[in-house]
C-alpha cells in the first residue's frame, strides 16, 4: 500500500501541481483531500497549459483514479465547467470519483465570502473570495449541504431552507439576488447533480480498496502548512488543514495507511493575501523575483507577495507535517543573483531573537527574518537535470536547507516544464524511486 501525501511546506503555490503530476504519472491513483477552488494548479504538458482548480493533478493521464475526497469542498459550477473544459480539450475524465459526503459551496457562500471580507476592512484576510470559509463553517455548523443532496430535490430543498435561515441577516443586502432565489437554487444544484452523478461514490471505501491492493496512492494537499486554521497565521488562514494528518481526515484513512510525506518549497517564499510574512522582500529585488517566477496566482491573478526562504517557518513545517522528503521548486529563479539570504531566526519587537515559529500572533507580527548569507550563482539552471550539473552554490544552498530542516531534498524544480526536475540521490530511497523504476 505505497502511498505518498504531498503538501505545501510554506503559504501555499509552492509547486505541488507539478510534482503531483509527475508521480502521479506512475501512480494508481491521486486523492485531493482538502481546500477546494481556492487552489490552482498549472501544468505545462507538451507545450499545452493545463489550469486545474478541483481537480486533481492525475486528471490528465488517462484512465487514472482521481479522487475528490469528503474533506473537499466543492463548487459544482466551478467543478462541471472543469470537467466540460477537459472533455473539449480531449481528456478521458471517466476515472473521476467526488465523494457523496463532500461539502457544497453554494452561492450564499461566495456572498458572505465577499461580504465577510468588505465587513473586515483593513482587518481583511484576503481570502480568494470562493466561498471556501463560509462553506466550511456550515460544515462544522453541521448547516451543509453535501453532494449527496444534490441527488434529492425534497431533501435539497429542505436543507437550504435550513442552511438560509440564521443567515438572513447577513444576506438581506443580496435579498434581490435571482441567484438566491429558492426554486432556482434547488433547480441549478440538481442539475449540477444530474451532471455528476455518473462520478459519485463512496469513495473512503474506494481508497481503503486501493490500498489493500498494494496500489500507489498519492495524496494531493492544496494550500501549504502555514495557511493552516489549527497551526499557520491564525486569522490570516484558510479554512481547513492543509498538513498531512488533513490527508486522513479528508479521505477517510488512517496515520498508519500514510508511507511518505513530501513537502514542496520553493527556493524563496511567497504568499497571497494579508499576514505576517517576516521574510517579505521590499523594493526591486521582490519585483523582480516576482517577475521572474511569474508571481501571480493562479486562480485570482493577484500579484504574490515575495520573500527570502524562511528556514524557521520550514522547519516548523517539516514537523507539522512528519515530512520524510523535500522538494525544492524554482531553484531557477535564483539565478543571477550575487548573495542569498536565507531566514534562520527571527527578530521580535523587543530585539530578542529566537529560532522558533511563535505561537502567538503578536510576537509574530512583530518578528522580521534575522539573515545568513549564502553566494549565489550565476548559470541558467534550465537544463541540469543532475545535481552534479548544478553549480557548486546551487548545490550548497540546496545542502543548506536540508541540514537546517533535517529533512532530505529529493527533488529539485529548475523550470517550468515538467522534464525540468534533478531527482537527487537522496530520492533513490523513496516509494517514489521504486515507482519511476516500475
Ligand atoms: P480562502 O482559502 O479563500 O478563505 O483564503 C484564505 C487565505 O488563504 C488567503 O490569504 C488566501 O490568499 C490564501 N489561499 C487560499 N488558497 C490558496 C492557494 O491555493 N495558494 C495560496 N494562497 C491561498
Amino acid at each position: 500500500m505505497p502511498s505518498i501525501v504531498i503538501v505545501g511546506a510554506q503559504w501555499g503555490d509552492e509547486g505541488k501541481g507539478k510534482i503531483t503530476d509527475l508521480l502521479a504519472e506512475r501512480s494508481d491513483a491521486v486523492i485531493r483531500f482538502q481546500g477546494g477552488n481556492n487552489a490552482g494548479h498549472t501544468i505545462v504538458r507538451d507545450g499545452q497549459v493545463w489550469k486545474l482548480h478541483l481537480m486533481p493533478s492525475g486528471i490528465l493521464y488517462p484512465g487514472k483514479t482521481c479522487v475528490i475526497g469528503n474533506g473537499v469542498v466543492i463548487d459544482p459550477k466551478v467543478l462541471t465547467d472543469e470537467l466540460e473544459e477537459l472533455r473539449r480539450r480531449g481528456v478521458d475524465t471517466g476515472g473521476l470519483r467526488i465523494s457523496a459526503n463532500a461539502h457544497v459551496i453554494m452561492p450564499y457562500h461566495l456572498m458572505l465570502d465577499t461580504a465577510g471580507e468588505a465587513r473586515l476592512g483593513s482587518l481583511q484576510i484576503g481570502t480568494t473570495r470562493r466561498g471556501i470559509g463560509p462553506c466550511y463553517a456550515d460544515k462544522a455548523a453541521r448547516l451543509g449541504i453535501r453532494v449527496q443532496d444534490l441527488l434529492d430535490e425534497k431533501i435539497l430543498k429542505k436543507k437550504i431552507v435550513a442552511a438560509l435561515e440564521p443567515k438572513r441577516l447577513s444576506l438581506r443586502p443580496f435579498a434581490k439576488d435571482p441567484k438566491l432565489d429558492l426554486q432556482t437554487m434547488t433547480e441549478d444544484y440538481m442539475t449540477y447533480g444530474h451532471r455528476l452523478e455518473q462520478h459519485i461514490a463512496d469513495t473512503t471505501r474506494l481508497v481503503w480498496d486501493l490500498l489493500e491492493d498494494g496500489r500507489q496512492v498519492i495524496f494531493e494537499g492544496a494550500q501549504g502548512a502555514l495557511l493552516d486554521i489549527d497551526h499557520g497565521t491564525y486569522p490570516f488562514v484558510t479554512s481547513s488543514n492543509p498538513i498531512a494528518a488533513a490527508a486522513c481526515i479528508g479521505s477517510g484513512v488512517g496515520p498508519k495507511d500514510i508511507d511518505e510525506i513530501w513537502g514542496i518549497t520553493k527556493a524563496y517564499a511567497t504568499r497571497v493575501g494579508a499576514g505576517p510574512f517576516p521574510t517579505e522582500m521590499e523594493g526591486e529585488q521582490g519585483e523582480l523575483l516576482r517577475e521572474r517566477g511569474g508571481e501571480f496566482g493562479t486562480t485570482t491573478g493577484r500579484a504574490r507577495r515575495v520573500g527570502w526562504l524562511d528556514l524557521v517557518a520550514l522547519r516548523y513545517a517539516a514537523k507539522l507535517n512528519s515530512l520524510t522528503a523535500l522538494a525544492v521548486t524554482k531553484l531557477d529563479v535564483l539565478s543571477g543573483l550575487e548573495e542569498l539570504y536565507v531566514c534562520t531566526r527571527y527578530r521580535g519587537a523587543e530585539g530578542a531573537e529566537f529560532d522558533v515559529f511563535p505561537y502567538h500572533q503578536t510576537v509574530l507580527h512583530h518578528a522580521t527574518g534575522e539573515y545568513e548569507t549564502v553566494p549565489g550563482w550565476e548559470e541558467d539552471l534550465g537544463e541540469c537535470r543532475t545535481e552534479a550539473e548544478l553549480p557548486q552554490a546551487a548545490r550548497d544552498y540546496l545542502a543548506a536547507i536540508s541540514d537546517f530542516v533535517g529533512v532530505p531534498v529529493v527533488l529539485v524544480g529548475v523550470g517550468p516544464g515538467r522534464e525540468q526536475v534533478i531527482w537527487t540521490e537522496a530520492a533513490q530511497h523513496t516509494i517514489a524511486a521504486n515507482a519511476l523504476a516500475r
